[in-house]
């Protein structure tokens, strides 16, 4: 797409290197701007008034010089003479000639030549060469005179002032120090915001999550009371429900047990067996009711080793005669609910052999995530009812005349667990022509 999605995708995702960029941003512009100002202002100017007045003073020389040609004593007290007050090297050979030669320049040194010759060329009026040695800062600058060549020696702080460099590590050093406090104070309001951000993943996946301290920022302080309001809110409303639950189904039992006994008075008339099966079928109900209910109880989450509790599944399985095969990666291990998820295996593939004849099975690892995958050869489940298939006390057509009997309460469970995992589970075809069940797992 355009531009925006370009720049959104260069910028920094975390909030602490986002803060960074704001902060370093017009701090790196503000260095820019004045650098750029002052060295094309300020600098330029101040250098070419430097190279002005050393000029000046050279040309001053040469006049003077000139002067007093052919009389060395008084050419050597007036050099002795300038170069004492003005701080240069002055020498003069009688008779020589200037010679230019030709040699590279750093750019600091080329920047001080164009200085040099700019002012030169208008004040000196004679045939000139400089020489730069910026290493050991110095510059030379011989000038033609009428009867031999003037060269003057003048260290290079005359030429241009080193308070520029000092001004630009004073701001480097400045901004450097600005920073790091930011970056400091920074660390210190992002740590709440992340420490809420895992709280809340981890209560996402139904982790334990540790009483969070309310801190930070008024706005950080809002979020985390909400959150921890939330959470409050829901463990409350699960607690509600599971005893509301087990309370009915609890209450029930006694009534039925009654009727079971007044069943077994009643001897064998007709209409009794078909009570009796009534009853034992609202037992049976009862019973999942039951253990729906205590699905959601508070069972701590730990580490598990997941393909040791699967091959357990499966073993189980096979003794009660099933036909099952699998690729269960050794030593897959993930936090979980282990009675809970146990259950929900064992759902899953009560399923598949309770609807179809075989039963094949895979778990593996991808490093973030464990996959389970649950084949089976039935008659699969039509794409229209996938997601009815997750409602309580929800069977499909088909399965509703079989002797299976079940109560419609084994893939709502196995939902719950997953998703209270932090999971995903789908419905989708397997290979074998029957369902494929899908399990995603946080690790
Ligand atoms: N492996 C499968 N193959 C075909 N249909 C399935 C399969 N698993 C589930 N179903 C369909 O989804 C419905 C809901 O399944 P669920 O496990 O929730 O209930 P149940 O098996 O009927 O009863 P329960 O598991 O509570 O004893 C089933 O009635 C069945 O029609
Ligand atoms: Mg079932």
């Amino acid at each position: 797409m355009g531009l925006k999605a370009r720049i959104k995708s260069v910028l920094p995702r975390s909030l602490f290197m986002r803060s960074l960029l704001i902060l370093v941003t017009p701090i790196f512009l503000l260095q820019v701007i004045t650098t750029y100002i002052f060295f094309d202002r300020h600098w330029d100017d101040m250098t070419d008034r430097l190279a002005s007045s050393v000029v000046k003073e050279i040309a001053l020389i040469a006049d003077q010089i000139e002067q007093v040609q052919g009389q060395p004593e008084r050419v050597e007290v007036i050099a002795e003479y300038y170069g004492r007050i003005l701080e240069l090297g002055i020498s003069y050979r009688q008779g020589a000639s200037l010679n230019r030669t030709d040699y590279d320049l750093s750019a600091w040194g080329a920047i001080v030549h164009d200085t040099l010759s700019r002012q030169a060329n208008t004040i000196i009026r004679r045939p000139y060469d400089i020489r730069i040695d910026i290493q050991e800062k110095w510059v030379e600058i011989s000038v033609q005179l009428k009867d031999g060549v003037l060269t003057v020696v003048t260290p290079q702080r005359r030429l241009f002032s080193s308070s520029a460099y000092i001004f630009l590590l004073w701001m480097l050093g400045v901004s450097l120090v600005l920073l790091l406090i930011a970056v400091m104070f920074m660390r210190n309001q992002i740590k709440p915001i992340r420490r809420l951000a895992i709280a809340a993943e981890k209560f996402g996946m139904g982790r334990e999550v540790p009483f969070l301290k309310v801190e930070g920022a008024r706005e950080v302080r809002a979020a985390a009371r909400a959150f921890l309001e939330m959470r409050e809110r829901i463990d409350k409303q699960i607690q509600q429900r599971t005893a509301m639950l087990a309370g009915v189904s609890h209450d029930l039992r006694t009534p039925l047990t009654r009727m079971k006994l007044q069943m077994e008075m009643l001897g064998d008339h007709p209409d009794a067996t078909a009570l009796k099966q009534d009853i034992a079928d609202m037992e049976k109900m009862i019973a999942a009711y039951l253990e729906f209910a205590r699905g959601e109880g508070g069972e701590p989450s730990e580490r598990t080793d997941l393909s040791a509790m699967m091959t357990r599944v499966l073993d189980q399985a096979v003794r009660e005669g099933a036909q099952v095969t699998g690729a269960i990666q050794p030593e897959v291990s993930a936090v979980v609910r282990p009675v809970a998820l146990e259950r929900c295996l064992t759902n899953l593939i009560s399923n598949a052999l309770k609807y179809a004849g075989t039963v094949d099975v895979q778990l593996y690892t991808d490093e973030e995530t464990v996959q389970i995958l649950i084949d089976d050869n039935g008659p699969g489940i039509p794409l229209e009812l996938r997601e009815d298939v997750f409602k309580p006390f929800f069977r499909a057509e088909g399965s509703r005349n079989q002797k299976t009997g079940g109560v419609g309460l084994g893939l709502p469970i196995a939902q719950d667990i997953i998703l209270a995992h932090g999971g995903t589970i789908d419905l989708l075809d397997s290979p074998q022509g029957g369902l494929r069940v899908y399990v995603r797992l946080p690790m």
